[in-house]
């Protein structure tokens, strides 16, 4: 029997499969290390939360309606609980959960937060998409003013930016609020109606449950159809298209480039006013980089008091993926070991003397390897280039008995040697 990871989902692995080298650990640790940076640079602090939360938690925040929460979780129940648990399927609602349950909105009237976390959702796989994903994201809860809606557009901008991608275009919109929405649904709703029937059936059933997502459809003629579907930002109130008005003012100001979009719609209920994705040049059809919006009314669905409350994730497969189109060689830290120790002669005398000397190599904070494998010096030898150590450590019955190491540098072949106790200074000093 062979086991394989689960469909859609994938490995990351020590070293870079050659033809997915975004499957690379130190590319992930890397991009995370730029994500952490930004975020502190812009006062966002870290969540974490757990992978699973009650489903009930997604169906009424995410909204029962969507794809998410209709198709797309994996939920289950324990044998023997009646309780039903959810892999989560996006980070906001958990955060939310998390800040409520914590009382953080009642000690931070103004809370900005990142979190770097896995998310499962049973999708169609394909290039950029996938049943688990990693989304690195943000969430500033206690302010409705327009510039905080920039600040989270603009560090996603600058997170991208300091990766090298610029290939990419910041789409907004407005998606009005629980009162205005109703109106425009119901514009859109007539709009289509004479032409119902030529609508794709999903198009046909996002018209019954969820018209706004008829909007984002990649189906061609269901595309032609709602060319001149009115737009929502023709049915903002006041507040909202005043809100709107600055959001782009103030990106201007941040001299960050925008389209306004009228046709962006985001798959959850929880948006109010502004929605933004960010899409790459170089995806294809899953070209959302990442995407967000404000959501004022969703701590109050939750159970919190009224807190309003915008974010964003960004998809990292997408980034990894975007960064290997584009050929960006990041500048990944090397993980090779600065010493590899070559034992020579008579086992019994020579191992505890470099076993003790690899563990003070490590001790004073040496990257330091040997083989333990019992094989002759051309292999060991073999194994400290293959690691790409810089410095080979030679240790025979003879410098074991006169408690020295002789180091040579793999590059120059120059040799000299040490007493064993002064290498971890002798190495440090090189
Ligand atoms: P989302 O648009 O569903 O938003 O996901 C954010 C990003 O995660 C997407 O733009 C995409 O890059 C990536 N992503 C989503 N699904 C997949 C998948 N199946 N495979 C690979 N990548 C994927 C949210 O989840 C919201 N919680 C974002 C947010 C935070 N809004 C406000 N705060």
């Amino acid at each position: 029997m062979k086991y394989a990871a689960p469909p859609y989902m994938y490995d990351v692995l020590p070293a870079a499969p050659p033809k997915e080298s975004w499957l690379h650990t130190a590319k992930w640790r890397y991009v995370e290390g730029v994500f952490r940076e930004v975020c502190c640079r812009y006062g966002y602090r870290e969540i974490r939360t757990p992978i699973l939360e009650q489903t009930d938690l997604f169906k009424r925040s995410i909204g029962e309606a969507t794809d998410i929460v209709s198709k797309e979780m994996f939920t289950f129940t324990r044998e023997g609980s009646e309780r039903s648990l959810t892999m989560k399927p996006e980070g906001t609602a958990p955060v939310v959960r998390a800040c409520i349950q914590h009382s953080l909105f009642a000690e931070n009237p103004l809370l900005k937060l990142y979190y770097i976390g896995q998310n499962f959702r049973y999708e169609r796989g394909q290039k950029g998409r996938y049943r688990q994903h990693q989304q690195l994201g943000i969430e500033a809860f206690g302010s409705d003013d327009p510039a905080i809606d920039a600040e989270v557009i603009t560090l996603a901008m600058e997170f991208y930016r300091a990766l090298g991608i610029s290939e990419m275009d910041l789409h907004i919109n407005s998606v009005g609020t629980a009162t205005t929405r109703p109106l425009y649904k119901e514009a859109l709703r007539d709009f289509v109606r004479p032409f119902l029937s030529e609508l794709s059936a999903e198009g046909q059933r996002r018209f019954e449950l969820n018209p706004l997502r008829m909007l984002d459809t990649k189906d061609k003629n269901d595309l032609r159809l709602l060319e001149a579907a009115p737009h929502m930002t023709d049915y903002l109130d006041d507040e909202c298209r005043e809100h709107f008005l600055q959001l782009q003012t103030y990106l201007t100001a941040l001299g960050v480039p925008y389209f306004v979009d009228p046709t962006l719609v985001r798959g959850f209920d929880y948006y109010t006013k502004t929605a933004f994705e960010i899409k790459g040049r170089n995806l294809g059809s899953q070209d959302a980089l990442g995407g967000g919006g404000r959501y004022d009314g969703l701590v109050e669905e939750c159970g919190g008091s009224p807190t309003p409350g915008i974010g964003f994730g960004l998809g990292m497969e997408r980034c990894l993926i975007t960064l290997e189109t584009l050929g960006i060689e990041l500048p990944v830290p090397s993980e090779s070991p600065l010493a590899f120790i070559i034992m020579l002669g008579e086992e019994s005398v020579v191992k505890p003397a470099a076993v003790k000397l690899l563990g003070s190599l490590r001790s004073a904070g040496i990257a330091a390897e040997m083989d333990y494998r019992g094989r002759n010096f051309k292999k060991q030898l073999k194994r400290a280039d293959e690691l790409g150590a810089s410095y080979t450590l030679l240790l025979g019955d003879e410098e074991a008995a006169r408690k020295v190491v002789a180091i040579r540098s793999q590059a120059t072949k120059e040799q000299r040697e040490v007493p064993i106790g002064d290498a971890a200074a002798a190495l440090l000093a090189l």
